[in-house]
């Protein structure tokens, strides 16, 4: 690829407020020159010249780097956790005024599957999930809420049944009583502030893509950002290296307690 990374990085900054230094680097640039060539664009000049005049190309690159696959009910085995002792031990200790945090939310499919599973243990109405992305365009889809079965294939059939209207053999749109459970707002982990007095962050297969550096930051914020034994979830690849020095206990497989 002709030109360099680092200037290339920097328009990119400038661009979008999106700091490609803190994300890891070998497999950002390899993804990147992937996509650059499959528009037969030989220079990342000529990448951001095109990045800044068509709107097409602008938002594929930024859903292409922003990698936002996502499931309900992602790894089920950990939502059986949720269900049957981390939610329990939540309300025990906080009572059932829970403030819920799911960072880097994507399509939506996490803060949904949250609320429908909260729904087990409180009425819908007192359920309020802060959800958040640094990608907008995402977040439009969780708002509207159309959801292929592929994506649905771990949700627990009564819920399907409950909370989803039949759009075609492969779509479903999820209930608006859901939807009112769920605020987006746009937020960016690397440099946006943090809400404050969570009661549980749900933050999972985001920060595999982040650098050392920037990973050991965001965990100090969601330390800062949880009450006294509030939890953190994190992915099923994503367990916290030196967890102690920042301030977490384990507390079950994929959840963290602060000290
Ligand atoms: C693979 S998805 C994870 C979705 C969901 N948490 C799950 O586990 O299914 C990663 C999401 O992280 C978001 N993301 C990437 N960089 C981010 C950043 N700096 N701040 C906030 N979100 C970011 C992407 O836009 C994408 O929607």
């Amino acid at each position: 690829m002709l030109g360099t990374y680092e200037a290339f990085k920097q328009s990119i900054y400038d661009m979008t407020k999106i700091d490609l230094n803190s994300y890891k680097e070998r497999q950002m640039k390899r993804r990147i020159e992937a996509l650059i060539s499959k528009h037969n664009i030989t220079s990342y000049q000529d990448y951001i010249v095109k990045l800044k005049n068509d709107k097409v190309i602008f938002d594929e690159f930024i859903n292409y780097i922003t990698i936002n696959v996502s499931e309900f009910f992602r790894n089920p085995e950990q939502w059986a956790l949720l269900e049957k002792e981390v939610f329990p031990y939540l309300m025990e200790r906080f009572g059932k005024d829970i403030k819920i945090w799911s960072a880097a939310c994507s399509t939506g499919d996490e803060p949904y599957s949250l609320a429908m599973l909260l729904s087990k243990f409180l009425p819908l109405n007192k359920i309020k999930i802060i959800a958040t992305d640094i990608d907008r365009t995402v977040m439009d889809k969780a708002k509207i809420g159309l959801y292929s079965d592929k994506s649905l294939k771990d949700l627990p059939e009564d819920f399907l049944k409950k909370y989803f209207n039949k759009i075609n053999d492969r779509t479903y749109q999820i209930s608006d009583q859901i939807k009112a459970c769920v605020e987006f707002k746009q937020h960016d982990l690397l440099k946006d502030v943090y809400p404050s007095n969570c009661d549980l962050i749900v933050c999972r297969n985001v920060l595999i893509y982040f650098t050392d550096e920037a990973k050991n930051k965001i965990y100090q914020d969601f330390n800062k950002a949880l009450k006294k034994d509030a939890l953190l979830f994190v992915g099923s690849t994503e367990q916290i290296i030196q967890s102690q020095q920042i301030g977490f206990l384990n507390f079950k497989s994929f959840f963290y307690k602060k000290a």
